[in-house]
């Protein structure tokens, strides 16, 4: 009885304030963020409601970011320079936009560097099952000096006070109905606890893929019903990053009040699509038609029988709107520093978007980014470019050889080419597990050295044939098969295998690439479409 009471008083005193400190964090934020909501669109924050968020004063502020590199920091392995330290007094002046639905956020020195971003909406598209792997980072570092952007998911969501919609629930019932691909988005809805627990047991990955091609076409539409005043529209999935400075100095010449739908061309059999991944970008008159003549209905049942969003997404523009898609690769690119292909095909130019960052890689690159920022005399570095990339996670780290080790994984196709036995019949060549690089096979017929000849029968042999093979800057070779390429790429750790002959060896002609690059000598800096 006695051991009761005492229980009962403990949890009064805990309770009771920390009820109460709840009560006065939610109050903080408006209505629309914290609601568990009828997870309708149309349930738009309403603002003539809300009193603009406290703005803090950056010159009080002693959080001046210090973007340190630390010493086990992994982007700079050689550099150990003293962290350098934002100069903040540009910013006093600044007034920082706030926009009355997000959290209130203080004024950042960090965004004294970027350029004015009130123009552009950015509109990112994630699923329930990523939302606070990706989010989070995201907040802290790509919009953190937006003063507006949506996020769109297949549930509705409130992470750290920023609200997520579920777009999907006004897609048509008919198409929902007895479809398998909405299984995710119905538990999703069920889950008494935190997804991670709730999904466990299910092939979250495939199903969160198979959702998400519904989401493309009415996520553009309900953006422009939302925000009809934005200059420029920009699609990004929650694993995709922005450079800034570039994204805004890409778009100056365009004009949007013309019609533009700019992206990286994947190809496809219905013609070449804007790539969500890269992002893709509409512009205020395209927009508006494009919601003006909606027909999300037809493309709530097209979503059913084609792969992705993104593809669809093209499709309907180009039939709602007659407007064809630009291609504006390789500053919209879907690659990212580890992985992408340095080359004749991308060095000299600079990069907007990146893709397939995980938070850890997202936070390296602003770091970089920051490091950039600090560093320039006048407050505002020449335009970052892929070759930069190259200098700031490639260069410090190569080597000759890398065992264990896919320098290949996510080259172009084109670049790639293949020796192998075709003769020893202990293979299944027509199954082989990178099947895709079969296609580049270079003939016995077409070889220039004898080197060429032995190149698949082990790592030396390989290493051998690229040293006198001109285009060949990197090689890698595996299980009978040695590839070459005329990027260079660092790639991915792969795992050690038990037999030797199975082991991934990924090797770089050092000596080649350093002269090839030396070749390029300085970039003449050219924006698409300047
Ligand atoms: C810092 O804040 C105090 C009150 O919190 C205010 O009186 C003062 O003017 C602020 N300083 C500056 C430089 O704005
Ligand atoms: C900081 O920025 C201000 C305003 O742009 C400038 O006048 C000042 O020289 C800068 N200080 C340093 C240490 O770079
Ligand atoms: C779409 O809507 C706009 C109005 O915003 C109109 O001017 C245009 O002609 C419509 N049709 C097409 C095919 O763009
Ligand atoms: C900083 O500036 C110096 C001198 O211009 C340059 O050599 C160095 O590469 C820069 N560092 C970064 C990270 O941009």
């Amino acid at each position: 009885m006695l051991l009761r009471q005492v229980h009962f008083t403990a949890i009064a005193v805990v309770c009771i304030p920390t009820i109460f400190a709840v009560f006065v964090f939610l109050s903080y934020f408006h209505d629309g963020t914290l609601n568990v909501l009828p997870s309708h669109l149309s349930l738009r924050p309403n603002h003539n409601n809300l009193k603009p968020p406290a703005q803090i004063d950056a010159s009080n502020s002693t959080s001046a970011p210090q973007v340190a590199e630390s010493g086990n920091s992994h982007t700079n392995i050689e550099n150990e320079e003293a962290p350098p330290v934002i100069n903040t007094s540009a910013v006093d002046q600044k007034v920082f936009p706030q926009n009355d639905w997000l959290p209130a956020r203080p004024i950042d020195p960090s965004c004294a560097y970027l350029p004015d971003l009130s123009k552009v909406l950015l509109i990112i598209k994630t699923g329930a099952s990523e939302t606070f792997d990706r989010l989070p980072t995201q907040f802290m570092t790509l919009t953190r000096c937006l003063p507006d952007f949506l996020v769109f998911s297949d549930m509705e969501e409130s992470i750290m006070g920023y609200r997520v919609y579920d777009v999907l629930s006004d897609t048509i019932d008919e198409v929902k109905h007895d479809n398998g691909d909405f299984n995710l988005w119905r538990r999703q809805q069920e889950c008494l606890v935190d997804q991670k627990s709730c999904q466990k047991w299910s092939n979250v990955g495939g199903e969160a893929w198979n959702l998400d091609k519904y989401k493309n076409v009415r996520l553009s539409d309900v953006s422009y019903t939302m925000r009809p005043n934005y200059d420029w529209y920009i699609h990004i999935d929650a694993d995709t990053y922005i450079h800034w400075p570039n994204m805004i100095e890409m778009l100056k010449p365009f004009d949007p009040q013309k019609d533009h739908f700019f992206g990286s061309f994947e190809p496809s059999q219905y013609g070449d699509f804007n790539h969500g991944g890269s992002g893709y970008i509409l512009s205020q008159s395209a927009m508006k038609k494009f919601q003006a003549n909606s027909t999300v209905e037809h493309f709530d049942h097209a979503a059913r029988s084609i792969c992705c969003g993104d593809m669809l997404m093209t499709i309907a523009v180009r039939e709602n709107i007659g407007l064809a898609n630009t291609n504006l690769f390789p500053t919209i690119n879907g690659r990212k520093p580890f992985t992408l292909p340095f080359g004749p095909r991308q060095w000299c130019q600079p990069i907007a978007t990146l893709h397939k960052l995980n938070s850890e890689e997202i936070a390296s690159i602003w770091q970089y980014e920051q490091k950039r920022f600090a560093n320039a005399t006048d407050g505002k570095p020449a335009p970052l470019l892929i070759k930069d990339l190259y200098y700031e996670y490639f260069a410090p780290r190569l080597v000759e050889k890398l065992e264990d080790w896919d320098n290949m994984y996510d080259d172009y196709l084109t670049n790639v080419w293949y020796y192998i036995d075709k003769n020893d019949k202990s293979k299944d060549w027509d199954n082989f597990h990178d099947q895709k690089y079969i296609w580049h096979m270079r003939k016995p017929e077409d070889f220039k050295h004898k080197e060429e000849k032995k190149a698949y029968k082990s790592f030396d042999n390989c290493k051998e044939a690229c040293n006198v093979v001109d285009d060949c800057l990197q090689f890698r070779w595996q299980d009978d098969a040695c590839a070459m390429s005329k990027n260079f790429r660092l790639g991915n750790p792969m795992e050690k295998k038990e037999n030797n002959k199975e082991r991934w060896m990924s090797g770089w002609a050092v000596q080649k690439i350093e002269k090839w690059i030396a070749d390029q000598g300085e970039c003449k800096v050219q924006f698409p479409g300047a």
